[in-house]
């Protein structure tokens, strides 16, 4: 028997807070309550002065995943042991088919891939190309491997990009599955223009990334994956949203009664793209990810849109590369690989300017963390709540201490950070994964293959129990 007590701390879920104990038995939270007795053997965990939180779930990561010529610095042991440090107890990866290759087959890849992680994991599949064989194949990945989210992209022309057709009939087989549908709303056919105009006035450096990516093809986009989805009649959850104009899409759409959960990520909320106009390439080209870092005036709105539950969900979408990596496209923006890290620092942003800025409470914080992904993706009730039954996914931050975000101190495989020298309080001191004490004030005890695939159940069905 393995029992870990939590004791003396501030419980908070999405719902309230209390002081109790709480007991982890067997990878399970067993006991919650006040003057819980420590049996032999038990591990104490004092968590006095602390918050006691569910473990975050990150519904956004691409871990060791093939991209632009090369690949995500993280793979699924790092990426995973980087993000128990950071308090995350569970993500949601996507598995990228190439083009024409089968979903199922790509499936069996990103398994064995993730065979290696320490904590928690499911699937969401992205639908690189359409065709009879992939609609086919879609039932058994809802069906018999518990992938029931799908994720279409409207922009990476000559990509990943479908037309509005083949997302319709996606659309339409996701409805008909039960299966969640997922958009990366950006207008694909408007960046690929203003990509080839910035080359032909001869900008070639991070900047271009920016000026052919702005707002308003996130805004159009989203605008347009909300409408097909309304027609359709089939939930949409938008990955990653940067700008004004697609919350202010999603808050109309959401006050009609549309079903639409959308979720961002910590970096939009503070960084700005005043990064792509900075003289090191390694420093711009580390910050390029799509859509980009926004004007200044987008944060304003997106705070707003998760203080009004319009946002109601974080992800990292966690897709590091190093300085060498990203210098793939030294001479030409469009060749540098997308994507930033921050599996392991989604916490810690979040609560340093979200709660200490007294922009949202604790109980938002596990909201935003980690029980809305859990309620959006059919993990609850087992993960995302501190209730008896539900799996010993626990952390526990101390309010008062504080750590600087470096490249040089994070557990991420890579050189670089975008909250490079951000100095934050309030810091996790202790995560519990599925019982399993995996961080312990910074002793990162992770282990290789001890995290579970989570079949999840399609959207609206039944929730069928433990696997
Ligand atoms: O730039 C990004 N976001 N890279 C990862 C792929 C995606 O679009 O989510
Ligand atoms: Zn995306
Ligand atoms: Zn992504």
């Amino acid at each position: 028997m393995n029992e870990i007590l939590i004791r003396g701390g501030t419980l908070v879920t999405a719902d309230g807070r209390q002081r109790a104990d709480l007991l982890c038995r067997d990878g399970l939270i067993a006991e919650i309550g006040e003057g819980l007795d420590a049996g032999a053997g038990t591990e104490v965990i004092d968590a006095g002065g602390c918050f006691v939180m569910p473990g975050g779930i990150d519904p956004h990561t691409h871990l060791q995943l093939p991209m632009m010529g090369t690949v995500v610095a993280d793979d699924f042991y790092t990426g995973t042991a980087a993000a128990a440090a950071g308090g995350t107890t569970a993500i949601i990866d996507f598995v990228g088919p190439e083009r024409d290759q089968s979903p199922l087959e790509a499936l069996a890849i990103w398994q064995d891939w993730a065979d290696k992680a320490t904590i928690d994991y499911g699937f969401h599949m992205t639908v690189a190309w359409w065709g009879a064989r992939f609609s086919e194949e879609m039932e058994a990945l809802v069906r018999q491997h518990g992938i029931t989210s799908f994720k279409f992209f409207l922009a990476y022309k000559g990509g990943l990009m479908l037309p509005d057709a083949e997302i319709i009939e996606g659309f339409m087989r996701c409805r008909e599955l039960g299966a969640l549908a997922q958009v990366h709303a950006e207008n694909g056919e408007l960046i690929a223009h203003l990509q080839a105009k910035a080359i032909a006035a001869g900008i070639t450096s991070p900047l271009g990334h920016a000026l052919s990516r702005p707002s308003i093809c996130e805004g159009e986009a989203t605008g347009r994956a909300i409408a097909m989805a309304e027609i359709v009649d089939v939930p949409l959850y938008v990955v990653h949203v940067s700008a004004a104009q697609a919350a202010d899409a999603i808050r109309h759409a959401q006050g009609r009664g549309v079903k639409v959960i959308a979720e961002t990520l910590p970096g939009f909320l503070a960084i700005d793209d005043s990064v792509y106009r900075h003289p090191d390439f390694d420093f711009a080209a580390g910050h390029v990810m799509s859509p980009p870092y926004r004007p200044r005036e987008h944060q304003a709105a997106l705070w707003q849109a998760v203080q009004d539950g319009t946002l109601s969900t974080t992800g990292t979408d966690h897709c590091c590369f190093t300085k060498a990596q990203k210098q793939l496209g030294e001479h030409d923006f469009r060749k540098i690989p997308n994507g930033c890290g921050g599996i392991e620092d989604r916490l810690h942003v979040l609560w340093h300017l979200g709660v200490n800025g007294g922009r949202i409470t604790p109980e938002q914080f596990v909201a935003l963390t980690s029980a809305n992904a859990a309620k959006s993706f059919n993990l609850w009730p087992r993960k995302g709540r501190l209730e008896v039954g539900a799996d010993a996914d626990v952390i526990v931050l101390d309010p008062a201490r504080t750590k600087t975000l470096s490249a040089a101190s994070q557990y991420q495989n890579t050189d670089f950070s975008v909250w490079e020298g951000m100095q934050v309080q309030g810091v996790v001191m202790h995560t519990v994964s599925r019982g399993a004490h995996l961080w312990a004030d910074g002793d990162l005890r992770s282990e290789p293959g001890r995290g579970r695939y989570l079949p999840r159940t399609p959207f609206g069905g039944p929730y069928q129990g433990r696997v």
